[in-house]
């Protein structure tokens, strides 16, 4: 169950549209876990990454993996004092990925991909708020974040999450940075239910 506390932010901080646009993504992500991830996440995360399209590895790693090579396994699953990762699991396996590692223009530069089957279900965002919140607890205030410059559905994601966001094009990618705001991103953890946790 929602806490007062997370109603209030949630009215506050959302627009009504995306008030609804949470919603409907609540219910269709329901039954997946966002949790930290680990070494112990070797063989499901090469299983994830083989599995996406080149299109979706592409806007992802700027380029395609057809045989994810063991230290680029390593790095996404590194949780230190310097990096964090974190998964979306649903029946054991992985469905999305989050990363976040000490920047150079912000305090933490971030990157993530979700499985193309469930792209465009709200997964992305909850990814994007657990991992700013993660990074906001451990003291980050900006974020930062590589982008092709073709990736319109990150660009607008953007955007919305982060209105007041600084863009620089360099070279086909766009440099983003902002200010993590942690009302909004406490907002998106807690609009959905128990089943999805944190
Ligand atoms: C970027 C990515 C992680 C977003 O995850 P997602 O689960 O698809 O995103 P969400 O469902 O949470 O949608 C977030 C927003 O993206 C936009 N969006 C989602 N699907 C869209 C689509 N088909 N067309 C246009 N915009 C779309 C919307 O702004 C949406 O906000 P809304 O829910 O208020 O409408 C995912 O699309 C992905 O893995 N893309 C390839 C890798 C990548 O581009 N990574 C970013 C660079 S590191």
């Amino acid at each position: 169950m929602r806490t007062l506390i997370g109603e209030e932010y949630f009215a506050r901080t959302l627009s009504p549209i995306d008030r609804l646009s949470v919603r409907r993504n609540a219910e269709s992500v329901i039954g997946t876990q966002i949790r930290p991830a680990g070494p112990y996440d070797e063989a499901r995360i090469r299983r994830f990454l083989v599995g996406l399209s080149l299109h979706t590895q592409t806007l992802r790693f700027f380029t395609g993996i057809p045989s994810p090579k063991d230290a680029l396994v390593r790095a996404l699953l590194a949780v230190d004092g310097q990096r964090d990762a974190i998964v979306a699991e649903r029946d054991g396996e992985i469905i999305g990925h989050a990363m976040s590692y000490r920047g150079g223009l912000a305090d933490v530069e971030i990157a993530i991909v979700v499985t193309d089957e469930w792209q465009g279900r709200g997964l992305g965002r909850k990814l994007i708020a657990t991992l700013l919140g993660r990074a906001a607890g451990a003291g980050a205030t900006t974020v930062g974040m590589d982008v092709l410059g073709e990736n319109r559905k990150v660009l607008k994601l953007i955007r919305r999450m982060w209105p007041d966001a600084k863009m620089t094009v360099s070279s086909g990618a766009v440099e983003v940075t902002a200010m993590i705001q942690p009302a909004v991103t406490f907002a998106e953890q807690r609009s959905v239910g128990p089943p999805l946790t944190s």
